[in-house]
């Protein structure tokens, strides 16, 4: 069971299907003291391909209390118009940089500015959304490469961080979560021919019933929306 007790949350990227998702889920659960929302369009805002402006951000922000419980579900898919690559041939270095910068160097920037604002002691839970594509063992078809090395580098680094924080709290928890293949604005040009697509609803109530019944781990855990663990 790893959502904390009368926890104090954030939820980052809460303009989009599924940040928006779990503020709504989080709120309505008698557990949560206070929620906090952190997107482009919040006051502070943030943008992930500016870090320098993160420590600002975190100290901008002001929760009520330390956070036991982080939610960042902003990432993308697609950079400069172009959608994920299909080829080597397709390959821009642009378009690489930028979903490094998006989905592995922002969030892991932003979880360090993040650092004063977290719970040091006792239970803490912070999740990603990661992706399976971002599973180096499960790729079986290719593609993809600039969403799937950064969700696969990020993965990486939700690692590093869950190991760097339990020497301090044995009782932080870093989750890096496989939502499914959800309908939202990321995914809207790439979701017809998958047959089982989810609301992002479905996905984050079956999401944070799976981190109930999940037993905390030494370092990070990759997990779907079941609870079901990926191979990194
Ligand atoms: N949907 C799926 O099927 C699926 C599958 C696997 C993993 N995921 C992961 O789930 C997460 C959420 O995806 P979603 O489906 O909910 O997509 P979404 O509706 O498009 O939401 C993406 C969120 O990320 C924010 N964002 C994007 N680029 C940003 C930037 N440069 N700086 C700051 N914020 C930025 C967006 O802000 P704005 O509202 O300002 O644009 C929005 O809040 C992503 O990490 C994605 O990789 C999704």
């Amino acid at each position: 069971m790893l959502i904390p007790n009368d926890f104090h949350a954030l939820v980052i990227g809460a303009t989009g299907a599924l940040g928006s998702a779990f503020s709504k889920h989080l709120q309505l659960d008698p557990r949560c003291q206070s929620l906090t929302e952190l997107s482009r369009k919040s006051h502070p805002g943030f943008e992930l391909g500016s870090p320098d402006a993160f420590a600002d951000i975190a100290q901008s922000l002001k929760p009520p209390d330390a956070l036991s419980l982080v939610v960042d579900a902003s990432g993308a898919l697609s950079f400069l118009g172009r959608g994920p690559e299909k080829s080597l041939r397709a390959l821009e270095p642009a378009q690489l940089r930028l979903a490094m910068d998006v989905n592995a160097i922002g969030p892991i920037l932003l979880i360090r500015a993040l650092m004063p604002l977290l719970k040091q002691r006792g239970p803490m839970l912070y999740i990603k959304l990661s992706a399976r594509v971002g599973s180096i063992s499960d790729n079986q078809k290719g593609g993809w490469y600039g969403y799937r090395a950064s969700k696969a580098a990020l993965n990486m680094m939700l690692q590093c961080t869950a190991l760097e924080w339990q020497r301090t709290n044995p009782q932080a928890q870093v989750i890096a979560l496989q939502p499914g293949t959800v309908r939202s604005r990321l995914s809207m040009d790439f979701v017809q021919s998958m047959p089982t697509v989810l609301s992002a609803d479905e996905s984050v109530q079956n999401s944070l019933l799976a981190l109930e019944k999940l037993q905390a781990q030494a370092g990070a855990q990759f997990i779907d929306f079941r609870g079901e663990s990926i191979p990194w």
